[in-house]
Protein backbone atom coordinates (compact mmCIF):
# COMPACT_ATOMS: atom_id res chain seq x y z
CA UNK A 1 0.00 0.00 0.00
CA UNK A 2 1.40 3.25 -0.82
CA UNK A 3 1.65 5.97 1.59
CA UNK A 4 1.11 9.86 0.31
CA UNK A 5 2.86 12.63 2.30
CA UNK A 6 1.77 15.96 1.55
CA UNK A 7 4.43 18.76 1.78
CA UNK A 8 3.59 21.58 3.29
CA UNK A 9 6.10 23.92 1.82
CA UNK A 10 3.24 24.37 -0.58
CA UNK A 11 0.49 24.83 1.63
CA UNK A 12 -0.85 28.53 2.73
CA UNK A 13 0.87 29.14 5.89
CA UNK A 14 -1.44 31.50 7.09
CA UNK A 15 -4.00 28.35 7.37
CA UNK A 16 -1.48 25.60 8.11
CA UNK A 17 -3.87 23.67 10.74
CA UNK A 18 -6.48 23.67 8.36
CA UNK A 19 -4.09 22.71 5.49
CA UNK A 20 -3.03 19.71 7.54
CA UNK A 21 -6.30 18.58 8.63
CA UNK A 22 -7.83 18.81 5.69
CA UNK A 23 -5.07 16.60 3.89
CA UNK A 24 -5.22 14.15 6.73
CA UNK A 25 -9.18 13.93 6.16
CA UNK A 26 -8.24 13.62 2.58
CA UNK A 27 -6.06 10.17 3.37
CA UNK A 28 -2.79 11.48 3.64
CA UNK A 29 -0.32 9.18 5.80
CA UNK A 30 2.29 11.44 6.63
CA UNK A 31 2.75 15.24 6.50
CA UNK A 32 6.18 16.18 4.86
CA UNK A 33 7.86 19.39 6.34
CA UNK A 34 10.63 20.95 4.53
CA UNK A 35 13.17 22.56 6.58
CA UNK A 36 15.21 24.92 4.76
CA UNK A 37 18.28 27.05 6.30
CA UNK A 38 19.09 29.45 2.88
CA UNK A 39 22.58 27.77 3.44
CA UNK A 40 22.65 24.11 2.58
CA UNK A 41 19.49 25.25 -0.18
CA UNK A 42 18.97 28.86 -0.94
CA UNK A 43 15.55 28.92 0.25
CA UNK A 44 14.13 29.22 4.01
CA UNK A 45 11.26 28.21 5.66
CA UNK A 46 10.86 26.95 9.26
CA UNK A 47 12.50 25.75 12.31
CA UNK A 48 11.15 23.61 15.26
CA UNK A 49 8.85 26.15 16.43
CA UNK A 50 6.50 24.57 13.58
CA UNK A 51 7.04 21.39 14.48
CA UNK A 52 6.25 21.37 18.38
CA UNK A 53 2.69 23.10 16.94
CA UNK A 54 1.69 20.65 14.47
CA UNK A 55 2.11 18.12 16.82
CA UNK A 56 -0.55 19.65 19.27
CA UNK A 57 -3.08 19.65 16.43
CA UNK A 58 -2.40 16.42 14.83
CA UNK A 59 -1.53 13.01 15.23
CA UNK A 60 -0.45 11.94 11.90
CA UNK A 61 3.31 11.11 11.10
CA UNK A 62 5.45 13.98 11.08
CA UNK A 63 7.81 13.36 8.69
CA UNK A 64 10.79 16.01 8.91
CA UNK A 65 13.34 16.88 5.67
CA UNK A 66 15.87 18.83 7.05
CA UNK A 67 17.64 20.17 4.19
CA UNK A 68 20.32 22.34 6.48
CA UNK A 69 23.31 21.99 6.77
CA UNK A 70 25.53 21.27 9.67
CA UNK A 71 22.91 19.20 11.03
CA UNK A 72 24.38 17.93 14.29
CA UNK A 73 24.39 21.39 16.22
CA UNK A 74 20.42 21.97 15.54
CA UNK A 75 19.26 18.65 15.73
CA UNK A 76 18.14 18.30 19.71
CA UNK A 77 15.77 21.37 18.83
CA UNK A 78 14.30 18.97 15.87
CA UNK A 79 13.86 15.76 18.33
CA UNK A 80 12.35 17.66 21.22
CA UNK A 81 9.74 19.66 19.29
CA UNK A 82 8.07 16.06 18.08
CA UNK A 83 9.35 15.08 14.61
CA UNK A 84 8.42 11.28 14.23
CA UNK A 85 11.24 10.95 11.55
CA UNK A 86 13.93 12.88 11.18
CA UNK A 87 15.84 12.67 7.39
CA UNK A 88 18.89 14.65 6.57
CA UNK A 89 21.09 15.11 3.85
CA UNK A 90 24.60 12.92 4.81
CA UNK A 91 27.00 15.29 2.60
CA UNK A 92 25.28 18.22 5.00
CA UNK A 93 27.37 17.05 8.07
CA UNK A 94 30.84 15.55 8.50
CA UNK A 95 28.94 13.56 11.97
CA UNK A 96 26.36 11.82 9.97
CA UNK A 97 26.85 8.12 12.24
CA UNK A 98 26.25 10.27 15.31
CA UNK A 99 23.74 11.99 13.66
CA UNK A 100 22.13 8.96 13.24
CA UNK A 101 22.45 7.10 16.61
CA UNK A 102 21.13 10.61 17.82
CA UNK A 103 17.78 10.64 16.99
CA UNK A 104 17.75 6.94 16.82
CA UNK A 105 18.29 6.88 21.03
CA UNK A 106 15.43 9.59 21.02
CA UNK A 107 11.61 8.57 20.25
CA UNK A 108 12.10 9.31 16.41
CA UNK A 109 13.13 7.43 13.10
CA UNK A 110 15.65 8.34 11.26
CA UNK A 111 16.12 9.18 7.32
CA UNK A 112 18.59 9.88 4.95
CA UNK A 113 17.70 12.09 1.49
CA UNK A 114 19.85 11.80 -1.50
CA UNK A 115 20.49 14.54 -3.23
CA UNK A 116 20.19 14.14 -7.25
CA UNK A 117 24.01 15.14 -7.58
CA UNK A 118 25.05 11.82 -4.58
CA UNK A 119 25.42 8.20 -6.10
CA UNK A 120 24.02 5.53 -4.07
CA UNK A 121 27.22 4.13 -3.33
CA UNK A 122 28.23 7.64 -1.45
CA UNK A 123 25.32 6.83 1.08
CA UNK A 124 25.62 3.05 1.15
CA UNK A 125 26.91 2.26 4.47
CA UNK A 126 23.92 4.14 6.27
CA UNK A 127 21.50 1.80 4.69
CA UNK A 128 20.97 -0.86 7.58
CA UNK A 129 20.84 2.25 9.75
CA UNK A 130 18.07 3.88 8.78
CA UNK A 131 14.51 3.78 8.84
CA UNK A 132 13.45 6.08 5.64
CA UNK A 133 15.46 6.57 2.39
CA UNK A 134 14.30 9.78 0.71
CA UNK A 135 15.13 9.77 -3.09
CA UNK A 136 14.99 13.32 -4.71
CA UNK A 137 13.82 13.68 -7.94
CA UNK A 138 14.28 17.63 -7.94
CA UNK A 139 16.76 19.78 -6.57
CA UNK A 140 16.18 20.43 -2.72
CA UNK A 141 15.27 23.84 -2.20
CA UNK A 142 11.83 25.22 -3.91
CA UNK A 143 8.44 23.27 -4.84
CA UNK A 144 6.94 23.10 -8.47
CA UNK A 145 10.02 22.00 -10.20
CA UNK A 146 10.07 19.56 -12.51
CA UNK A 147 10.33 16.18 -11.91
CA UNK A 148 14.19 14.04 -12.74
CA UNK A 149 13.17 10.95 -14.16
CA UNK A 150 16.81 10.20 -14.28
CA UNK A 151 17.10 10.19 -10.40
CA UNK A 152 14.01 7.17 -10.70
CA UNK A 153 17.11 4.55 -11.57
CA UNK A 154 17.99 5.35 -7.69
CA UNK A 155 14.81 4.22 -6.95
CA UNK A 156 15.33 0.34 -8.39
CA UNK A 157 19.13 0.24 -6.95
CA UNK A 158 17.62 1.11 -3.21
CA UNK A 159 14.85 -1.27 -3.49
CA UNK A 160 17.43 -3.86 -5.10
CA UNK A 161 19.76 -3.42 -1.85
CA UNK A 162 16.46 -3.56 0.26
CA UNK A 163 15.00 -6.58 -0.68
CA UNK A 164 19.02 -8.40 -1.04
CA UNK A 165 19.78 -7.33 2.55
CA UNK A 166 15.98 -7.49 4.03
CA UNK A 167 16.36 -3.69 5.52
CA UNK A 168 13.56 -2.62 7.51
CA UNK A 169 13.47 1.14 5.68
CA UNK A 170 11.20 2.86 3.54
CA UNK A 171 11.82 4.28 -0.08
CA UNK A 172 9.85 7.46 -0.03
CA UNK A 173 10.22 9.99 -3.38
CA UNK A 174 10.50 13.45 -3.04
CA UNK A 175 10.10 16.54 -6.02
CA UNK A 176 7.40 16.88 -8.13
CA UNK A 177 5.19 13.65 -7.72
CA UNK A 178 1.97 13.95 -9.69
CA UNK A 179 -0.19 11.80 -10.81
CA UNK A 180 1.66 10.82 -13.72
CA UNK A 181 5.31 10.38 -12.44
CA UNK A 182 4.20 8.85 -9.47
CA UNK A 183 3.27 5.75 -11.52
CA UNK A 184 6.87 5.50 -12.55
CA UNK A 185 8.09 5.87 -8.59
CA UNK A 186 5.89 3.19 -7.96
CA UNK A 187 6.85 0.86 -10.49
CA UNK A 188 10.55 1.66 -9.63
CA UNK A 189 9.78 0.55 -5.49
CA UNK A 190 9.07 3.43 -3.94
CA UNK A 191 6.62 3.47 -0.93
CA UNK A 192 5.80 6.59 0.08
CA UNK A 193 5.07 10.07 -1.85
CA UNK A 194 6.07 13.66 -1.18
CA UNK A 195 3.63 15.98 -3.13
CA UNK A 196 3.12 19.26 -2.58
CA UNK A 197 1.90 22.08 -5.20
CA UNK A 198 0.08 18.63 -6.88
CA UNK A 199 -2.49 19.01 -4.03
CA UNK A 200 -1.85 22.25 -2.64
CA UNK A 201 -1.93 24.41 -5.49
CA UNK A 202 -5.66 22.90 -5.76
CA UNK A 203 -8.38 23.31 -4.09
CA UNK A 204 -9.14 22.07 -0.94
CA UNK A 205 -12.00 19.83 -2.32
CA UNK A 206 -10.22 18.25 -4.49
CA UNK A 207 -7.56 16.97 -2.14
CA UNK A 208 -9.17 13.46 -1.46
CA UNK A 209 -9.29 13.69 -5.50
CA UNK A 210 -5.45 14.33 -5.86
CA UNK A 211 -4.34 12.08 -2.96
CA UNK A 212 -6.40 8.67 -4.45
CA UNK A 213 -5.03 9.40 -7.62
CA UNK A 214 -1.10 8.91 -6.09
CA UNK A 215 -2.00 5.90 -4.68
C1 LIG B 1 12.03 20.21 -2.27
C2 LIG B 1 11.28 19.58 -1.14
C3 LIG B 1 10.02 18.89 -1.54
C4 LIG B 1 8.98 19.80 -2.13
C5 LIG B 1 8.25 19.01 -3.15
O1 LIG B 1 13.22 20.71 -1.77
O2 LIG B 1 12.10 18.62 -0.49
O3 LIG B 1 9.49 18.16 -0.45
O4 LIG B 1 8.04 20.28 -1.21
O5 LIG B 1 7.38 19.86 -3.82
P1 LIG B 1 6.70 19.43 -5.18
O6 LIG B 1 5.83 18.24 -4.85
O7 LIG B 1 5.91 20.63 -5.56
O8 LIG B 1 7.78 19.09 -6.16
ZN1 LIG C 1 11.15 17.30 1.07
Amino acid sequence: MIKVAPSILSANPLILENEVKKVEEAGADYIHIDVMDGHYVPNITYGPNIIKYLKKITNITLDVHLMITPVKHNLKSFIDAGSDIISFHPEADNESEEIIKMIKNSDCKCGIAIHPKIDVRDIMKYLPLVDMVIIMTVTPGFGGQKFMEEQTTKISEIKKIKNENNFNFEIEVDGGINNITSKLCIEKGAEVLVAGSYIFNHPVDEYKKLIKSLK
